[in-house]
């Protein structure tokens, strides 16, 4: 039977990508909410676009018979902050395979492991933080998860490298859709990363070095393709870098954790002592509140309707993960910070199918795209926000902590600066 159809809302313009720079993670529910549709067609990056937003839409963003992600990141995302021939980019079986890399890494043991070494790297930091007159929280977060992340992926990282490394791994997360020297940076980040992390890799597969069988660096240097054949050596090291670039990018919540501690003394209060339910809600909260990722696109594999929209085959959909948690139909009050909204919400991130919560994707965790560091990221913010409240002292001077909503990704603009750092009691 063949379906009614609507015409779907078309933004005019033959180009509508500079927008997209001015108007940041709002441009999409900007546009969703000029033409009251949850579907609007527009043209951007030389091509034709549909924008899609809310928790309906997700659940078609997801649904593999009609989407696929091949040929859907934008090059200068893909020189910058995925690499070439990653994950993110595969689909079917290819996909599940190579998903299944990573949710291997991702066991509960090693998750436990993971939070360990970030508060191990954090007391370390802070034993220097306590001879300084101030520090950039969100600086000095990034330092503390490379060092984290490269111990708990078997890779070696000597102490004057520290800097370095965690420079180019920023420069990838800070710049795919920046302009100018950002953006070149970023570039050049991802080259020397990838040369120095094949080359890591290289050396495990000449026998040089000896990871432990459960990290990344060795379950990357031997995954076996569903040929039978081991990664090349760039897409391996991709590959690594999808587990580090990511670690490295929770700095950016660290730095929206100590805005939330400094903004909300109420929350404070309330995560005094051990309160690991309260904890937990409020992690979530600050994931779906702050902005992070802020969509990301998919193509169509055949042609169909939904909602009335007639969508044509090898159309690119552009998914948005901001404005759908930011969605009045989702979530009451959506700009009111509130950890209380998940008091009722399941343990997330669980393998449960969703798709309200979407900082880190949504969906089934295992089966599709969604984000398999969610408990690390989790995991990592537990352990800070405890850290800042229950474990050191600090001093917030004067600044300016708001943040764009322009940039993406976006930070408190000081970056947080601490003063009169000291362990408690
Ligand atoms: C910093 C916090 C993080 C945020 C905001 C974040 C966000 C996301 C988002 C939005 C996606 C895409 C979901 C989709 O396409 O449907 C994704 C995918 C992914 N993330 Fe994360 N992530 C974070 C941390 C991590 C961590 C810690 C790891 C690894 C340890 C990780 C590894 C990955 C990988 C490998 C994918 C690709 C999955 C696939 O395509 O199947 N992420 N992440």
């Amino acid at each position: 039977m063949m379906q009614k159809t609507r015409p779907m809302p078309i933004e005019e313009g033959l180009e509508n990508g500079l927008s997209i720079l001015r108007e940041g993670y709002l441009y999409v529910s900007n546009r969703h909410k000029i033409y009251h549709s949850d579907a609007v067609k527009t043209r951007v990056l030389g091509q034709e676009a549909i924008l899609l937003g809310g928790e309906e839409a997700a659940a078609l963003f997801y649904d593999e018979e009609k989407f696929k992600r091949e040929g859907a990141a934008p090059e200068p995302a893909v020189a910058t902050l995925l690499g070439a021939g990653g994950v993110q980019q595969l689909d079917d079986e290819a996909h599940r395979h190579r998903k299944k890399l990573f949710l291997d890494l991702m066991s509960k043991e090693r998750i436990e492991i993971w939070a360990k070494m970030v508060e191990k790297y954090l007391y370390k930091a802070t034993k220097e933080w306590m001879t300084k007159d101030s520090i950039n929280f969100y600086e000095e977060s990034q330092k503390v998860l490379t060092r984290a992340a490269c111990e708990w992926c078997g890779i070696p990282l000597k102490e004057k490298e520290v800097d370095k490394r965690t420079a180019q791994l920023i420069s990838m997360i800070e710049s795919p859709v920046a302009v100018s020297t950002r953006h070149i940076e970023g570039r050049i980040g991802r080259k020397k990363g990838e040369k120095w992390i094949s080359g890591l890799i290289a050396e495990v597969r000449e026998g040089k070095l000896h990871p432990a069988e459960e990290t990344a660096l060795y379950q990357m240097s031997w995954h076996r393709e569903l040929d039978g054949e081991l990664l090349d050596l760039k897409t391996a090291a991709v590959e690594l870098l999808n587990v580090v670039r990511p670690s490295v990018a929770i700095a950016l919540y660290f730095a929206f954790t100590a805005l939330t501690l400094q903004q909300h003394p109420e929350e404070k209060a309330k995560l005094t002592g051990d309160n690991p339910y309260y904890l937990h809600m409020f992690i979530q909260e600050i994931r779906r509140y702050y902005p992070f990722f802020p969509f990301n696109g998919a193509i169509t594999r055949k042609d169909f309707v939904w909602n009335g929209y007639q969508f044509e085959k090898d159309t690119l959909a552009i998914f948005d993960f901001y404005g759908t948690n930011h969605d009045p139909r989702v979530w009451e009050n959506p700009e009111q910070f509130k950890p209380e909204r998940f008091s009722d919400w399941h343990n997330s991130p669980t393998d449960q199918v969703q798709y309200k919560l979407l900082a880190q994707g949504g969906g089934s965790y295992s089966a599709g795209h969604r984000c398999p560091g969610e408990w690390n990221t989790v995991r990592a913010m537990e352990i800070v926000t405890d850290f800042l409240i229950n474990k050191i002292d600090y001093t917030v001077p004067e600044q300016d902590v708001g943040f764009s909503l322009v940039n993406m990704p976006t930070t408190p603009k000081s970056g947080m600066v601490f003063e009169q750092i000291m362990y408690k009691g």
